[in-house]
């Protein structure tokens, strides 16, 4: 038992980006989940969970995405202790802003911190991401990958993981709007169609490769270009009331170019602070909801760098 608690912000991450499905995310600074722990004799314990959304959070660490994945941590270093873990959630459920993902990852991250560092990066995405599989459904690790490693992340394959993060340029900013609407996120899978046109294949193939070579080498306006989706964006726009007008607003103040963040409901917009500051892009937005009654929280941002210890 220790009377020292190790503190680990997690940040929000955004998955998809344009025609990256599945396969592209990029770490915020923040908002973030703070996740607590200090090693007692055995077993794992939620013992406060504080935050949006804190009472939809099982304290079961068998149902709770903190535990579970610190857990697999633990299980993988042999090690011979237990954890006690507070959360305090900064994003709420349902988000589309990687919030059980961030809890995934924080509480890997936090159980590798205690256990003396021993796992590689590629073995902590993978304790992240089953943890997330068994809360949210379905393995992927396109939120966990960024929140653990920061930057934009790229994932070649999930079996065997096969996962890169490329720094975007300094200039890049980001807004994240969250309209007051829950998407689960297998709702939003539910949707999705089973086939895709080769057209739009190829479509996809050209902005994702342009995408990557835009973070690639700092061009700003081939990021704006390449951020575009003909096939999962279409599907899900019912799911997110307003979406055509939230981005087309966040474009006209100064976005270069505007998505549904993850899953929905969040939108994702990123912009040049060479030219911006962001706040008419989150007004903006803000104002496109709050004129049809609904409450929307804003973020501005930047790409950040993943888990740390605070
Ligand atoms: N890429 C997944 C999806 C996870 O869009 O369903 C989103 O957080």
């Amino acid at each position: 038992m220790s009377d020292e608690w190790v503190k680990i912000a997690a940040p929000a991450t955004s998955a998809n980006i344009g025609a990256g499905f599945d396969i592209f995310g990029i770490a915020f600074e923040g908002p973030c989940d703070i996740i607590e722990g200090r090693k007692t004799e055995s077993g794992i314990r939620i013992v406060e969970v504080n935050g949006p959304g804190a009472e939809s959070i099982p304290l079961d660490p068998d149902k709770n995405s903190v535990s579970i994945a610190a857990k697999e941590v633990l299980r993988r270093c042999n090690a011979d202790f237990g954890i006690d873990i507070k959360i305090t959630k900064g994003i709420r459920p349902c988000s589309g802003m990687g919030s059980s993902g961030a809890s995934a990852s924080g509480g890997a991250y936090l159980a590798h911190v205690l256990t003396g560092e021993k796992l590689s990066m590629n073995d902590l995405i993978i304790c992240a991401a089953m943890a997330e599989g068994v809360t949210s459904g379905g393995f992927h690790a396109d939120n966990v990958a960024p929140c653990l490693m920061g930057g934009f992340t790229i994932i070649r394959s999930n079996q065997p993981l096969d996962v890169m993060s490329v720094r975007p340029p300094e200039r890049l900013g980001i807004v994240a709007a969250l309209p007051d609407v829950l998407v689960p996120t297998k709702d939003a899978r539910a949707v999705l169609p089973k086939e895709v046109a080769l057209k739009d294949m190829v479509f996809h193939i050209g902005h994702a490769s342009s995408l990557v070579y835009g973070m690639m080498s700092g061009d700003i306006d081939l990021i704006g270009r390449s951020i575009a989706d003909a096939v999962i964006e279409p599907a899900r726009a019912k799911l997110v009331p307003h979406i055509k007008e939230a981005e087309e607003a966040a474009k006209a103040n100064g976005a270069i170019s505007s998505c549904i963040g993850g899953s929905g409901p969040c939108i994702l917009s990123l912009f040049d602070k060479d030219k911006t500051d962001g706040k008419a892009i989150a007004e903006a937005v803000r104002k496109v909801y709050s004129d049809s009654g609904m409450k929307c929280d804003t973020w501005i941002t930047n790409c950040g760098l993943g888990c740390r210890r605070i």
